[in-house]
């Protein structure tokens, strides 16, 4: 590792070191330790998670590394600091924002997050990508998550800090997060290092809905057997453990997740009026390919039945339609396109 690195670690160690430093012993820091207990967030999980506190001022960070003869342009080079418009030096990037430092897989701080208190935008601002922080591959608590995962072979993803941060005061010591809904290639092959099984537990409202159906084929793709936890009333996971706690979390959340197949079906279920004649063809003829694409004749069975109790159309006719599909399907593969088992490709490979 060159010097230069070496360096702006050394400078992320001691910048998340201040922060929680100041958000626990300082006048300072009372609103922001105000807000966060407000919320829930416990001493013990301010303590595992390093939560910090950036003060209002523009220079506290610049003033500390400068002290410490840290080179300035380094810094700003690193995501940590930022530079003046005019080129005259330096200012602190966050102020007046709650600090969830990120962390490499071998726990070394590269990266901070800061929240505003309350609301204000943006919510969440990050360290500018730079040579040790790629936003793309990083996923939040990996570093303390892995060992769990490993032993479990499963994980838990989600979207945000909190989400994670509550899960594991609820038990759930597996979960990680992606920095927002932008789950990438990196980010699933990263994960299936260390697991073979993948619990999406996306926000309840739309846009996590959207996101988690978007995450199945990144993830089915490097081989995972994929579930999604079913969070309702526009729920984060965080709020609902708030809510309802962290037993009902446990049980009908995540014991609750569905299959990827299962999930995609209600999805598109969501949005088709199924008491009208065309709203039922229409939502047929979406799931069916969903359904014709599963490798096992009782899977298909499966979810053919559900389809026919639910629509009420003879399973028969269902079966037929799925039987013709899947043929249309075959010979489109022979011919060198799609292959019918795409979503299941990899799924039961080990
Ligand atoms: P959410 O909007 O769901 O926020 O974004 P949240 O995690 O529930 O935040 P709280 O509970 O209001 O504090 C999910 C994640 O997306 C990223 C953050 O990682 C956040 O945790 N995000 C969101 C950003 O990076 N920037 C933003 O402005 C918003
Ligand atoms: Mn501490
Ligand atoms: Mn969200
Ligand atoms: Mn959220
Ligand atoms: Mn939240």
């Amino acid at each position: 590792r060159s010097r230069e690195m070496e360096q702006l670690l050394q400078a992320h160690e001691w910048t998340s070191k201040l922060y929680h430093f100041l958000l626990k012993n300082t006048e300072h820091g009372k609103p922001a330790m105000d807000y966060l207990k407000s919320r829930g967030f416990t001493d013990k999980a301010i303590d595992t998670f390093q939560i910090g506190y950036a003060p209002a001022r523009w220079d506290t960070l610049v003033q500390f590394l400068d002290k410490r003869s840290f080179d300035l342009s380094e810094m700003e080079k690193g995501g940590l600091i930022s530079a003046k418009q005019d080129g005259t030096g330096y200012v602190d990037r966050f102020r007046d924002r709650v600090i969830f430092p990120l962390y490499n897989r071998s726990g070394k701080v590269i990266a901070f997050a800061g929240r505003v208190l309350g609301d204000g935008q943006p919510k969440y601002l990050n360290s500018s990508e730079s040579k040790l922080f790629s936003k793309s591959r990083t996923l939040y608590n990996l570093h303390q998550a892995k060992t769990e995962i490993r032993k479990l072979r499963q994980i838990v993803l989600f979207e945000g800090y909190g989400d994670v941060i509550s899960a594991w005061e609820a038990g759930v010591h597996n979960g990680v997060a992606t920095m927002g809904t932008s789950l990438t290639e990196s980010h699933a092959a990263i994960m299936r290092g260390l697991a073979d099984e993948i619990l999406v537990c996306y926000d309840g409202d739309q846009a996590g809905q959207a996101a988690a159906l978007k995450s199945i084929p990144i993830l089915e793709n490097v081989g995972f057997q994929v579930k999604i936890a079913p969070l309702t009333e526009g729920l984060d996971p965080d709020e609902f453990i708030r809510k309802y706690g962290a037993e009902r979390f446990r049980h009908q959340i995540l014991d609750g997740a569905v299959s990827s197949v299962k999930f995609r079906l209600i999805y598109l279920k969501k949005n088709h009026i199924l008491l009208e004649e065309d709203g039922k063809v229409s939502y047929i003829k979406e799931a069916m390919p969903i359904i014709a694409s599963l490798g096992s004749p009782s899977e298909r069975e499966i979810y053919l039945k559900e389809l026919s109790a639910d629509l009420q159309v003879s399973f028969d006719s269902l079966k037929q339609e799925c039987n013709e599909l899947r043929a249309a399907m075959q010979k489109k593969a022979n011919a060198g396109d799609n292959k019918p088992e795409r979503w299941n490709n990899g799924r039961h490979k080990k």
